[in-house]
């Protein structure tokens, strides 16, 4: 599909990659661009529709497909990077806090917008994932089940959706420079550049994006994550904890 005239939602859209989605797809000619957001009053471009929308919330994720009943593009890009170990006094709460969130929240995105996507002709939907979705590293242990969760389920519904003709798209990325990434140390990509990859992929009808050379070789080391991805992944880990 093109972007060009599209009408689309982005999740989360009021900061980080949300914000930059949302601009690039009004650059790039989109006819309509939803900015959902649980604080509305937190958008600020002029060029986007504010919609109210806390992806936990069933109420608010209804009332969006029912208001946003014209969208061809989803981009389920919200999500609560909330870090934490397993064995840290908050375990609990936070996995189900960032599962709430990250996985059944999106899951539910999908679930409203699919008959959305159905009625424009299929269109497309975007589930921004991360290189952690490969991997797991135990202080942000919780946050990356989360991805491996929404990874796992959008190859799933990518084939249930093929039948209404929607393109499901993954997008796994290293660090991007925005507020979630900022104290991680090194090379960051930027917001508005993954956006426009992103999109060049819908466009392009390709269902997967890795966005840089780590997420490709991590993903090409899975047959061999003990060996590959891990002794990397501890390393780092007892590195960050001094
Ligand atoms: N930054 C990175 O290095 C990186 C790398 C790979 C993948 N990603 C992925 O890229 C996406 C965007 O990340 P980011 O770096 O822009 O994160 P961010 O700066 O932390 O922004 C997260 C966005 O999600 C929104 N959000 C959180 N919980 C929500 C909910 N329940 N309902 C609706 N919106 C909610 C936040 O809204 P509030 O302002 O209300 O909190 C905010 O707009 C995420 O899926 C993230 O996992 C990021």
């Amino acid at each position: 599909m093109q972007i060009e005239d599209c009408v689309a939602l982005v999740t989360g859209a009021n900061r980080g990659l949300g914000r930059a989605f949302a601009r690039v797809l009004v650059e790039r000619g989109a006819k309509r661009v939803y900015a959902g957001a649980r604080d509305p009053e937190g958008v600020r471009d002029p060029d986007v529709v504010p919609v109210r929308l806390d992806i936990t919330r069933p109420d608010q994720v209804a009332a969006a497909a029912e208001r946003c009943s014209d969208v061809t593009l989803l981009v389920n890009n919200a999500a609560n990077v909330r870090v934490g170990s397993y064995l840290g006094p908050d375990a609990m709460e936070i996995a189900r806090d960032v599962m709430e969130t990250n996985y059944l929240g999106t899951l539910a995105m999908c679930r409203a917008f699919a008959p959305v996507l159905a009625r424009g002709g299929g269109g497309a939907l975007v589930n921004m994932l991360s290189i952690i979705s490969f991997f797991n590293r135990p202080d942000m242990g919780p946050f990356s089940v989360t991805k491996a969760a929404l990874w796992s389920m959008t190859n799933g519904l990518r084939i249930e959706l093929r039948a209404q003709g929607t393109l499901v798209v993954a997008v796994h990325s290293g660090f991007i420079d925005t507020e979630a990434a900022a104290g991680f140390p090194g090379a960051k990509h930027d917001p508005a550049d993954v956006a426009g990859r992103v999109f060049d992929a819908v466009e392009a009808g390709r269902e997967e994006v890795l966005m840089d050379e780590r997420t490709r070789a991590a993903k090409a080391a899975l047959p061999r994550d003990l060996e590959l991805i891990y002794p990397e992944i501890e390393a780092q880990y007892r590195a960050a904890r001094g």
